[in-house]
């Protein structure tokens, strides 16, 4: 990573580079942000997708209320950027991870997700020996089979048990319609998110028909940001993909963000008439998503299998390339491919203006 690259055009680039549009990014904070400037629901930007202290303060600035991480780590580096509203929509569980948990809620207001009574009281010991109220949220499962206490009666059993724990503050529920996210079909997607969404809020009505008060209910993501962001009784939306996007979410969802994020990368070797190699494999681009698509030059496809190292081009009519020739991608998977990278080279028409560290990029802990 190098502040030496700005001022470089794309194609001047050392490679494989991470290239970030600054306009197109700056447009898609702007416009996530305007959908929830007049509605109940607000924006809590996920950062597991950028990783990047730079582009959380964006979205803070453009109005979003806080900012979502999914580990620990990550929640670290941007209290570390000087963002004190956090929710870690995920368990904490272990005691070396709560001890830095209890630490990072001494000088910021992160919150934490929790659906289990024994790991409820440990965080609850640990903050009380910490000397603070940790804020905590019940994740309600929803439909995706991962993590959350079933909706309804087990939910405000737990939720009984965890308003009782001196060390917690109770702040609200979330529920993640993470089966829901990627339905390409829009209807199908609607129906589904809205089913989710249905049970997350019977919960909240059930827990305050009991006295228990919810000031918060989470869930959403990209794919769904208009339907649980628009869902009568959501208070949050965690969405994190809008702002780089991706190729899965665009041309497979359908979801009209623009196409921030891009990798440049270049040819190598070309030793068959048809077929051009590149140095961007799976160290470059993640592919559980597939390998993503190549929009610059025309007349070439990025082959679905890459190497460690390499990737390869299938001529279908284009130019001829000559190693040396640079080339751009569009990654599949926005998150994973970002993990890889030390560094965004941001550019605007083009040329690198800025290099933003991906800082927590590998934050898995
Ligand atoms: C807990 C949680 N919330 C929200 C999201 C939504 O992210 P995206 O906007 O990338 O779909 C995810 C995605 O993995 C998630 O795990």
């Amino acid at each position: 990573m190098s502040t030496i690259d700005i001022g470089l055009s794309k194609r001047e680039l050392d490679t494989p580079a991470l290239c970030l549009d600054a306009a197109a990014l700056e447009r898609n904070i702007a416009r996530m942000a305007s959908y929830f400037q007049d509605r109940p629901a607000a924006l809590r930007p996920h950062c597991k997708t950028h990783k990047c202290p730079t582009i959380a303060w964006m979205q803070l600035r453009a109005g979003a209320i806080g900012i979502t991480c999914a580990k620990l780590g990550e929640a670290e580096i941007m209290g570390q950027a000087g963002i004190r509203d956090l929710l870690i929509a995920n368990q904490i569980v272990g005691a070396r991870k709560i001890s830095r948990l209890v630490n990072l809620a001494a000088y910021t207001d992160v919150m934490v997700a929790l659906d289990d009574l024994d790991n409820a009281s440990e965080l609850s010991d640990a903050a009380e020996a910490k000397g603070v109220r940790l804020r905590v949220l019940l994740e309600v499962v929803v439909g995706m089979k991962r993590c959350g206490v079933p909706p309804g009666q087990p939910a405000l059993d737990l939720a009984r048990q965890v308003t009782a724990l001196p060390g917690l503050r109770f702040e609200g529920i979330m529920g993640y319609e993470g089966h829901a996210i990627d339905i390409p079909d829009r209807a199908e997607r609607e129906r589904m998110a809205r089913e989710a969404m249905t049970k997350l809020v019977a919960t909240h009505d059930l827990l305050e028909r009991n006295g228990i008060e919810v000031g918060i209910v989470s869930g959403g993501g990209t794919g769904t940001h208009d339907i649980t962001g628009n869902y009568e009784g959501i208070t949050e939306v965690q969405a994190g993909s809008y702002a780089t996007m991706d190729a899965k979410y665009r041309d497979e969802v359908g979801i009209d963000y623009e196409l921030a994020l891009t990798v440049v990368s270049r040819v190598i070797s070309v030793n068959e008439p048809n077929m051009a190699v590149i140095d961007a494999g799976l160290k470059t681009l993640s592919t559980d998503s597939g390998p993503g698509h190549l929009i610059r030059p025309e007349g070439w496809r990025l082959g679905k299998k890459l190497s460690e190292e390499h990737g390869r081009l299938h001529h279908e009519g284009g130019e001829p390339l000559r190693p040396g020739d640079t080339v751009e991608i569009v990654p599949a998977h926005g998150c994973t491919t970002i993990n890889l990278h030390d560094a965004y080279h941001v550019t605007r028409d083009g040329v690198v203006e800025a290099v933003w560290p991906i800082a927590a990029r590998g934050c898995i802990r």
